[in-house]
């Protein structure tokens, strides 16, 4: 088995990971990488080419059909069911289809995650607010998700998964629903993140976005890893 480098600061490794969906072909074949902490990596790559998937492994959405996924140091081969919520927690996610909580307000949508940490009311509002006002959504704190266009829903995931400064950022297509300027803003809001410490994995096909910021990829085609940029 062929093994990536590994240090003591890798949040994420893959070694010969491959994914195969019932008894359909492999959707991800023999995929090695490893992501050191702090780093910044596009996922790139055509429609159906497999970023979704790789992604939910980095979750722990889906386990892999061979091969070995290490996350924080810990093989996950080895987790027990009832400490993957506690794995996830470290781990801020922004679905594409969002997820959010329809009988809760944009508001406490994001301030979710802090309430589950314990923190005070008095320490959550003006973070929220201030995080939901930097989206753009400063006039929809008190709207229901499905009141609001995609987009909008959108920035209030992005919002949900980054309020409580997860150690690995998990994004996909998070800029899928938002014009141009928007996705800018969300690509700094990324990055504020990441200069912060969290390691970030975008997976996106918007090229130009991925062109205007210097970060490294890993490219995916037909389920192979085509290209892995050392970070
Ligand atoms: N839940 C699933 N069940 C069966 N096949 C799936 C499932 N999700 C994805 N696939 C297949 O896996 C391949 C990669 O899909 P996906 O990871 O969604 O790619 P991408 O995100 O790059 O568009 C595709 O052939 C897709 O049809
Ligand atoms: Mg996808």
């Amino acid at each position: 088995m062929r093994q990536a480098s590994v240090n003591s600061k890798t949040v994420v490794q893959f070694d010969s990971v491959s994914l195969r969906y019932g008894n359909g072909p492999e959707a991800l074949q023999d995929i090695s990488f490893s992501l050191s902490a702090g780093s910044f990596h596009f996922v790139t790559g055509p429609s159906g080419a497999g970023k979704s998937s790789l992604l939910r492994l980095l979750y722990l959405a889906q386990y892999p059909s061979a091969g070995v996924i290490r996350l924080f140091g810990t093989d996950t081969r080895t987790i027990r069911r009832q400490e993957v919520p506690m794995l996830r927690r470290r781990i801020g996610v922004v679905f594409q289809d969002f997820r959010l909580l329809d009988h809760l307000s944009a508001f406490d949508n994001v301030a979710l995650p802090l309430r589950v940490a314990g923190l005070r009311e008095s320490e959550i509002r003006p973070h929220v607010k201030e995080l939901l006002e930097w989206v753009g959504l400063a006039e929809h704190l008190d709207s229901r998700p499905s009141t609001l266009s995609g987009g909008q829903q959108q920035r209030i995931a992005i919002a949900r998964a980054v309020i409580g400064r997860p150690e690995l950022l998990v994004a996909d297509e998070p800029t899928g629903n938002v014009d141009d300027a928007i996705a800018m803003r969300l690509m700094y809001l990324f990055r504020e993140l990441n200069r912060t410490g969290t390691t970030v994995v975008i997976a996106t096909h918007n090229e130009a976005l991925v062109a205007r910021f210097d970060q490294p990829r890993l490219h995916i085609a037909q389920g192979r890893l085509a290209v892995a940029e050392a970070a």
